[in-house]
């Protein structure tokens, strides 16, 4: 494969030159938002709701959008041992400190060979994709290509809720994001990523449609301002 175009270490190798995601405000409120033990914790309840931790821990997994690699730490804690992880920002790559084999790329245009991978988890990456629905539709095309038959997508993406919708009343409020740091952290961060989050949010058929035109599904979940999403390609 021709696509390296830069190394800087064994574990980082670079397909795109790399374009950070989110300045330090952005950083310092997602560090507010919640430690890195709780968005663990966080990440391991939901894959065991989803049932990925009774997987087979033989199964190449990748996770895309992967920021500075939380959810490949609890990946490894379930005893999967063949973990990549992609994302598009070196700064948070390069905060990893893992086994993962991790690659500085854009999502839309992976390198990974066709049928090679068994399971590709999003979590909090496809409403950063700044045209909807070409972005998306091009990721997920993707996914389906690099995905083995048989393989699995699991994605977890911001959805818009009663809870959501509560939130967001409630974070326009100046005195409750006084009171409640984690709220103000939250509204911090979806002021920084507004474009994408509200059109994001806007479009939810059009969503499902292209998640169902590539994957079989399997959980469609929705609570909590979450679209909890495992669908496998047949
Ligand atoms: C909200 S963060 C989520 C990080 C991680 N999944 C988590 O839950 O902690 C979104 C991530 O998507 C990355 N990103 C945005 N657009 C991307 C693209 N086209 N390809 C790869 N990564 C991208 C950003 O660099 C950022 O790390």
């Amino acid at each position: 494969m021709n696509t390296q175009l830069k190394e800087t270490s064994s574990q980082i190798k670079y397909w795109h030159p790399g374009m950070e995601c989110c300045d330090e405000i952005w950083e310092a409120a997602y560090r507010r938002f919640e430690t890195p033990e709780q968005e663990m914790k966080k990440f391991l309840k939901r894959f065991q709701k989803l049932g990925v931790d009774q997987w087979d821990p033989h199964q190449d997994v990748v996770e895309l959008f992967c920021g500075q690699g939380t959810g490949l730490h609890v990946l490894e804690k379930m005893g999967f041992h063949s973990i990549e992880g992609v994302d598009l920002s070196p700064h948070l790559l390069e905060q990893y400190r893992g086994s993962a084999q991790l690659y500085v790329a854009d999502c839309r245009d992976l390198k990974f060979e066709d049928h090679s991978r068994d399971v590709l988890i999003v979590q909090g990456g496809l409403h950063h994709l700044p045209a909807l629905p070409t972005d998306l539709d091009q990721t997920l095309s993707e996914m389906h290509r690099v995905l083995r038959p048989g393989g699995h997508v699991v994605i977890v993406e911001p959805w818009r809720t009663p809870f959501l919708r509560f939130v967001h009343a409630v974070s326009e409020i100046k005195l409750f994001r006084k009171l409640w740091p984690k709220l103000d952290a939250f509204a911090i961060m979806t002021e920084q990523e507004l474009t994408t989050y509200e059109q994001w949010l806007s479009r939810p058929e059009e969503i499902l449609s292209l998640l169902h035109k590539y994957f079989q599904t399997e959980q469609q979940l929705v609570a909590y301002g979450k679209l909890m999403y495992v669908g496998r390609k047949i």
